[in-house]
């Protein structure tokens, strides 16, 4: 089905998606659009949690086994784990992951995976359908999260267990000594304790596809009591209940409602979940679907205050958008023979076309960065990830993982509000929507940033910034992740297809600058900014 475009002064462009490749087709010359920022350094959203560039380490596929874990790779440390892999890490710029799932959570016994690697049980992993060998656990996984410099966010099994076991496990991690437990952390070599800070209560129990699913009254009342638990045997975790596996679940609404009514007092952030499916859909919304994330978080937003005002609550809770990414759902395969171990599953290769969109995901983030504190991009490695890696081989870095490392980087300080103009587009899904998708932030290194997509596939888009009071102190560089062919991914034999590059600089004159956004493009935009006075 093609897609239609119309652009801001009549720019009609029909776009057919033919497995890889794009077939544009102008069909009338468009009249000039150009789009507009107007900043005002007083006007700010927030600060920018450094928690909103998570990711997420899930016992999936080869995410850990071949991916981030590989004993025998020429490039692997004295603990198994892939320094290559390691290096990609720290330069993605993550500075959280969540473990061990996911799905895989949820019939998940944390103590088959600590203590002497060779008594470990090998398991059915029944969400995945695959064998577990337990070689990689909770010491691996910390000896993981030290090296590559993340803060753990640890998930507990409220599918097949309960309060108890998520008591043992933080007092296995967190109690410093003098119990049977956290004794047994010493034994296993690391006496001093985790100070693990971060716990999910489960993992997607509104699913029906969850082992262990729950109804919210269920869930909600569970949560509540293990949280209340977890917070007596150390006071200073930090605790996300489940909120909806996605916008479109029919339970939304009702069940944030529902495990706050029980929770609310208890817990600190309310989970989202959201993938968007490029195939899935009409290619005109799946560019928009910021659009999408926009809105479930918004009403996330509503729901926590309407019950924070029937709890009288002087608490006001932060969202963790723990799992988010793009996702070919639609061209999953089932199985690859039965109870296989660590198979090649979810292994997605991404688009120009898909960073792209991912980018916009993470302007959303971003925008709401005042409620959204925590994010984990799901997930890290091989698994519908930004990291790819080879058994024995090279480890490469997808589209993706350009706009994630960009705002890691570069988003680090106050978000400010925009007042943004913007030729529109017609999509199926959302109706009108911008063609430019736009966020700024005031570093706290002193540079102002810009992140801009263009979603109009055909035309460049000029986009003129309106400084306010910013003053500039040198040269404005931009930087451009786009292609002439919007499918273009990287691959093993070519890792550096899609890598960003910059433009020609634009120049500010009378407190505004004019940047060329490509079609179907990434833009970072950097100007250094002169002292205030
Ligand atoms: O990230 C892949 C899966 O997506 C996770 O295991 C699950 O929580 C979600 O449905």
């Amino acid at each position: 089905m093609p897609a239609l475009f119309p652009g801001f002064g009549g720019a009609i462009v029909s776009r057919l998606w033919t497995g890889r490749a794009w077939c544009a087709k102008l069909a009338v010359m468009p009249a000039p659009h150009t789009a507009e920022i107007f900043l005002d350094p007083h006007f700010t959203t927030g600060e920018v949690d450094p928690l909103l560039f998570g990711s997420f380490v899930e016992h999936l596929g080869r995410c850990v086994y071949t991916g981030l874990f590989e004993p025998d790779h020429p490039a692997a440390d004295a603990a198994g784990l892939r320094t290559d892999v390691l290096a990609l890490i720290r330069e993605l710029g993550v500075t959280m992951v969540r473990y061990p799932g996911g799905n895989f959570v949820s019939a998940y016994r944390w103590e088959d995976g600590v203590g002497p690697a060779d008594l470990r049980p090998r398991r059915l992993d029944p969400a995945w359908r695959t064998i577990e060998t337990n070689r990689f656990g909770l010491g691996e996984f910390t000896a993981f999260t030290r090296a590559a410099g993340l803060e753990p966010m640890m998930a507990v099994n409220l599918g097949t267990r309960g309060i108890s076991e998520a008591g043992d496990l933080l007092e296995y991690c967190n109690h410093p000594s003098g119990t049977t437990l956290s004794d047994l952390r010493g034994a296993h070599g690391a006496p001093e304790p985790y100070g693990i800070r971060l716990w999910c209560l489960g993992n997607e129990m509104d699913g029906p596809w969850q082992v262990g699913h729950k109804t919210a009254d269920e869930y909600g009342r569970l949560a509540a009591e293990t949280a209340r638990l977890m917070r007596m045997i150390d006071p200073s975790v930090r605790l996300i209940a489940c909120g909806s596996s996605g916008s479109g679940m029919p339970t939304f609404g009702e069940w944030e409602s529902t495990v706050l009514s029980h929770a609310y007092d208890q817990v600190d952030y309310l989970s989202l979940h959201a993938y968007y499916d490029p195939d899935a859909t009409d290619q005109a919304s799946y560019l928009a679907s910021a659009q999408d994330m926009e809105g479930f978080i918004t009403d996330v937003i509503a729901l926590c205050d309407a019950a924070r005002a029937r709890h009288r609550s002087t608490k006001r809770l932060s969202l963790a958008f723990d799992e988010w990414n793009i996702w070919y759902m639609s061209r999953q395969r089932p199985g690859q023979g039965e109870w296989p171990r660590a198979p090649r599953l979810l292994e997605d290769v991404y688009t120009v076309a898909d960073a792209v969109v991912l980018g916009s995901l993470l302007i959303t983030l971003l925008r709401h960065c005042d409620r959204v504190t925590a994010a984990c991009l799901a997930q890290l490695v091989n698994v519908i990830a930004p990291i790819m890696t080879e058994p024995g081989g090279p480890a490469w870095r997808q589209t993706t993982f350009h706009p994630f490392a960009q705002a890691a980087r570069y988003a680090r300080g106050q978000v400010l509000q925009l007042h943004v103009a913007s030729p529109t587009y017609e999509t199926p899904k959302y109706g009108d929507v911008p063609l430019l998708h736009a966020t700024a932030v005031h570093g706290e290194d002193g540079v102002l940033t810009v992140f801009a997509v263009n979603r109009d596939p055909a035309a460049s888009l000029p986009l003129t910034v309106h400084l306010g009071g910013f003053r500039t102190a040198g040269p404005v560089s931009h930087s451009v992740l786009a292609d002439d062919d919007p499918a273009a991914a990287n691959t093993m034999a070519e890792p550096h297809r899609v890598t960003p590059h910059n433009l020609a600089a634009p120049v500010v004159e009378n407190g505004r600058f004019t940047a060329t956004l490509p079609p179907l493009s990434w833009n970072v935009i950097r100007l250094p900014l002169a002292a205030a006075h």
